[in-house]
This record gives structure tokens, sequence and C-alpha cells, in this order.
């Protein structure tokens, strides 16, 4: 069984963003499991001077489920031509430090979507920059979700392509975390 962790960059309950990891989740064969993190509202900004042992408990149960999971699938909204500054922020946290940081080496997918034409494509961009920069596996996948208003009923996702496209998000993350493992073993 592959566990997934679904982070959502947007807080707001009825979510585009998070609808669509659910619909991930639900797109996710039988030998995945795809958990949304609820946490990231907690998650106080980051203050350097507060980055000591132990953690504020909030950071510690983020950093403890990116830790418990095979791969993580983000799903952003794009403010401002970039990461909400939460998602940014919650990524500060769990950076540190950077050498052994909890991302670093896990395979990660990155989703988006927003309601104008591009799909949060920068947002993407920059998050996959970010990941990239901590040492993450960052897959080489897009999916972009324009005009997102128009393709849920009720969070229901209507579209199939990005229902196909988020089903993909998943495989692919599943097999590269199967072949870190295997690679791990042989190692
Ligand atoms: C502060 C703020 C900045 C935004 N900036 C952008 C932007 O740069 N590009 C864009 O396509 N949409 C932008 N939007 C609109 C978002 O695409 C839209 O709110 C989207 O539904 C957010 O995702 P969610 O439904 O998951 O909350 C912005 C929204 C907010 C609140």
């Amino acid at each position: 069984m592959t566990r997934i962790l679904g982070i959502s960059g947007s807080l707001r309950r009825d979510s585009h963003n998070t609808s669509l990891l659910r619909a991930a989740a639900e797109a996710a064969g039988p030998d995945v499991q795809l958990e949304l993190y609820a946490g990231l509202k907690e998650v106080p900004p980051y203050d350097e001077d507060d980055d000591v042992h132990p953690r504020p408990a909030s950071v510690a149960r983020l950093n403890a489920a990116i830790a418990k999971a095979d791969a993580v699938l983000f799903a952003t909204p794009e403010y401002n031509a970039s990461i909400p500054g939460h998602l940014k922020n919650a990524i500060d946290w769990v950076s540190r430090p950077v050498a052994t940081n909890v991302l670093r080496n896990k395979p990660v997918a990155v989703v988006g979507a927003s309601i104008g034409a591009f799909g949060a494509a920068w947002a993407q961009a920059e998050l996959r920059k970010v990941l990239a920069a901590l040492g993450a596996r960052v897959l080489d996948f897009e999916l972009p979700v324009p005009r997102c208003h128009t393709l849920f009923e009720e969070g229901e996702l209507t579209d199939e392509e990005i229902r196909a496209g988020l089903a993909e998000a998943v495989v692919a993350l599943a097999g590269e975390s199967r072949a870190r493992e295997h690679a791990k073993a042989v190692a």
C-alpha cells in the first residue's frame, strides 16, 4: 500500500484545490491511500527563535505526517502569481534543518486550480522550484486546472480529462515511491 499525503494550498472550506485532492483520492487505485492534511491553518508564522526543540505542535504534526507518507501530492491555488503565503510558510518550517528535512528524497507532485485562464501554472512552477531546492523528488508533471469554478458541482469534479490527469499524478507518485523503496532495499 502506497500512502500519499495530499496538501492543499487553500484553507477555505469550499476550496477547489482541496476538492481536486479529494477527486485524486477517489481516482487512486486500491493499492494507494491518499489522505488529506487538515492542519495547515494552525501552523504559526515561521520565526527562527521558535524553531527550537520541541517545535510547535502544529509543525511537529505536519512534519510527522510528511515523514510517514511515501509521497506528497500538493494542490495549490495561485495568489498574486505565486504560492499562497501560508503554504510557503509551512514548507519553510519543514525545510529545517535543510540537510535532513523531511521532504528530501520524497516523491512529490504538484497540481493546481485557479478561476483564471492559466490554472495556477505560475504557482505550480514556483512550488516545484521550492520543493526541488529542498531535495524532494519533484515529478516532471503539471496539471493546470483553469476556470476551476466551472468544473465542480457541489465539490464534485465533473471534468473527466482533469480526473484522468489526477489519476496519472497518483500513479506516477506511487511508481516513484516504489522505485525509491527498491533502490533503498538493494543499496
Ligand atoms: C489573494 C488572492 C490572490 C489571487 N491571485 C490570483 C492569481 O495571481 N492568479 C489567478 O489565476 N488567480 C488568483 N486568485 C484567484 C484564485 O485563483 C481563486 O481564488 C481560486 O479559487 C483559489 O483556489 P481555491 O478555490 O482552492 O481556494 C487569487 C485569489 C486570492 C484570494
